[in-house]
């Protein structure tokens, strides 16, 4: 266990496990401690950016929709440097749903139209009680909708791939059968594969920061790293 702190600065004790590692495609590494640095960054502009012209320079050929939910960005230490590593790649568009939607009114047909025009999906989130934060699983219930995620005629979706990106405050030892958390990331993530699946999404293997509350600036910075050459692959470049 480990303690971190709120934007009052007072202490709060997490009880999830602890650690470092990043697991998922092409990375599977330890990370070491570290304090928390004052955030007192603003949430980043809503940005929907897709540069057609610099992707098709970079060699990408798939372009990607990043829906990133996150409910405190401004108390956030490593989603900071996840958004800021891919925010601006080419062909990436990044959507940041409580930026877009502060009184969680999804505009679901501009959600719809949005995920038509790309070609991978990820979902950039913390761990929230071993799930996904609020708004998305609303956006999940609103914009998955039957006759056009699934269904008889619900196709839109089909072939699209789905990559989850998360983080979590307890390390992976802790998400074990015997750990902390008696079970893995993987089962706790089933509900979102079966939705992967019930929507003809192929499902890439979860990318998983897991040990945040311990995890240094350097090793953020990794991290980070490691997922823009993820972002990279997925969109056709080299990685
Ligand atoms: C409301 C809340 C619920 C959380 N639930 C979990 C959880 O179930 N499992 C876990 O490992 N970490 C949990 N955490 C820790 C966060 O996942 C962790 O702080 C976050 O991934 C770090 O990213 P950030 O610095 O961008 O906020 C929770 C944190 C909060 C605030």
């Amino acid at each position: 266990m480990t303690t971190c702190r709120s934007a009052r600065g007072a202490p709060r004790r997490w009880g999830f496990g602890s650690s470092g590692s990043v697991t998922g495609r092409g990375a599977l590494c330890e990370r070491d401690g570290g304090e928390r640095g004052d955030p007192g960054v603003d949430r980043p502009a809503l940005d929907w950016r897709s540069d057609d012209e610099a992707a098709h320079h970079s060699g990408v050929t798939r372009p990607i929709l990043i829906l990133f939910a996150h409910p405190s960005y401004e108390k956030s230490r490593v989603h900071r440097h996840l958004a800021d590593a891919v925010r601006g790649l080419p062909g990436v568009t990044f959507h940041d749903l409580y930026e877009a939607y502060p009184d969680h009114d999804i505009d679901v047909k501009g959600e719809q139209e949005l995920l038509l025009a790309h070609e991978v999906v990820i979902f950039q989130h913390p761990f929230y009680w071993y799930s996904v934060p609020p708004l998305l699983k609303q956006w999940m219930d609103l914009v998955l909708e039957h006759g056009w995620a699934y269904g008889r005629d619900g196709t839109a979706l089909r072939g699209k791939a789905l990559q989850v990106v998360l983080t979590a405050g307890g390390r992976e030892a802790a998400y074990q059968t015997e750990g902390f958390n008696r079970h893995t990331f993987a089962e706790f993530l089933r509900p979102i594969e079966a939705t992967a699946r019930l929507c003809g999404m192929p499902w890439g293997e979860p990318w998983i920061a897991a040990g945040t509350h311990t995890m240094s600036e350097a090793g953020m910075r990794e991290v980070a790293r490691d997922y823009a050459a993820l972002v990279t692959r997925l969109g056709g470049g080299a990685g």
